[in-house]
């Protein structure tokens, strides 16, 4: 029999396969995806930011080109990220316009100033090690495009994370005033980096939605207490601590704990009054702005090779 339409959008879920882009699928999954995808491609863009910062103050040439390597990447998993969400319908225009606009949503995280050099390697270990943790199961995520993409996002998080812990580990073991800094930067970073996985499950609209659709595997508090299991372990080998004594284990129920979170400055983040979402949105307005040649050539380019080729 051949399925049409819902029926066979309910099909291909109930076996846990993908949609793709030309299937049919309800308008609400399209708008969700549009939402989640843009919003995590804005991340990406945005969150090349913090670290662009020090490259021109990294200790060493070896740093300096891991750390561009590294932002380089963000680039392109936003570019990525972008491509997945024009297979639903939305261009590109569209999504940077309400960017620009400071209309779209973008990681909370990213609106934190990088104040030292330790802050490159707490973003590693802890943003990208968050961004891991979340990202790993969106691998599975049964928008085809959007799965597919997070492959290879993963991957290069993976390195971006361990170099991260490496500059940490690094500092740890090195004079006392870089330890101090690596504690610093591991204590103002921790809190943030359990905020990326959004608000607590009973606070999540789009949760419940999302997982039925098979979009999100986990839930965000699930995915948070995993996080802080991973740092719990990680953080000895840093010789370091987490500024959080109410960490623990629960037997009962399997999970990581941790000690409140200040849900107030979330919001007032995600209100764009975060420390640095001005500066983060201008930056980014000036940056398009001030790009706008590249694209008009890029036009200008496909125009002539089109003439060409009619001619
Ligand atoms: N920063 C900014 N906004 C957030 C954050 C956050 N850390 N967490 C949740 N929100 C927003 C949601 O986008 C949603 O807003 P909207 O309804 O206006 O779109 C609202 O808060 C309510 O949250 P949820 O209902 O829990 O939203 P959702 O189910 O989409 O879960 C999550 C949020 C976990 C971030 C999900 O969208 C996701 O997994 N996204 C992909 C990963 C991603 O975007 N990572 C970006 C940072 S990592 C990096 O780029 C290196």
């Amino acid at each position: 029999v051949q399925l049409a339409g819902q029926e066979h959008f309910d099909a291909v879920l109930a076996k846990d396969s993908r949609v793709e882009p030309k299937d049919w699928m309800p308008d609400a999954y399209r708008r969700s995806l549009v939402r989640q995808i843009s919003q995590h491609a804005h991340s990406e863009i945005i969150g090349m930011q913090p670290e662009a910062n020090w490259i021109t103050r990294a200790p060493s040439l070896k740093r300096k080109s891991i750390l561009m390597a590294k932002v380089q990447d963000e680039a392109g998993h936003g570019l990525y990220l972008y491509s997945a969400a024009e297979t639903l319908g939305t261009t590109r225009d569209e999504m940077m316009d309400a960017l620009v606009a400071g209309k779209a949503r973008y990681s909370s995280i990213f609106n934190y100033p990088t104040v030292t050099w330790a802050d490159m390697g707490a973003i590693g270990w802890m943003v990208d090690g968050a961004a891991i943790c979340n990202q790993v199961p969106l691998c599975r995520a049964s928008y085809g495009p959007y799965g597919r993409a997070m492959v290879r996002v993963c991957k290069e998080e993976s390195f971006h994370q361990r170099q991260g812990f490496e500059i940490l580990l690094e500092l740890a073991n090195g004079t006392a005033e870089q330890r101090a800094m690596a504690q610093d930067a591991v204590n103002r970073w921790y809190a943030p980096s359990l905020m990326m996985f959004g608000p607590p499950d009973d606070d999540s609209p789009n949760s419940k939605q999302s997982m039925a659709w098979n979009i999100k595997r986990f839930s965000n508090d699930e995915l948070r207490s995993r996080f802080v299991g991973m740092l719990v372990e990680q953080v000895k080998v840093l010789g370091l601590t987490l500024p959080d004594d109410q960490v623990r284990f629960n037997e009962e129920s399997k999970t990581w704990e941790h000690g409140p979170l200040d849900w107030d400055e979330f919001k007032e983040v995600l209100a764009g009054r975060g420390p640095c979402n001005a500066q983060r949105l201008e930056r980014r307005r000036t940056a398009h702005e001030e790009g706008a040649w590249v694209r008009e050539a890029a036009v200008a380019y496909h125009q002539k090779q089109q003439d060409k080729q009619k001619a």
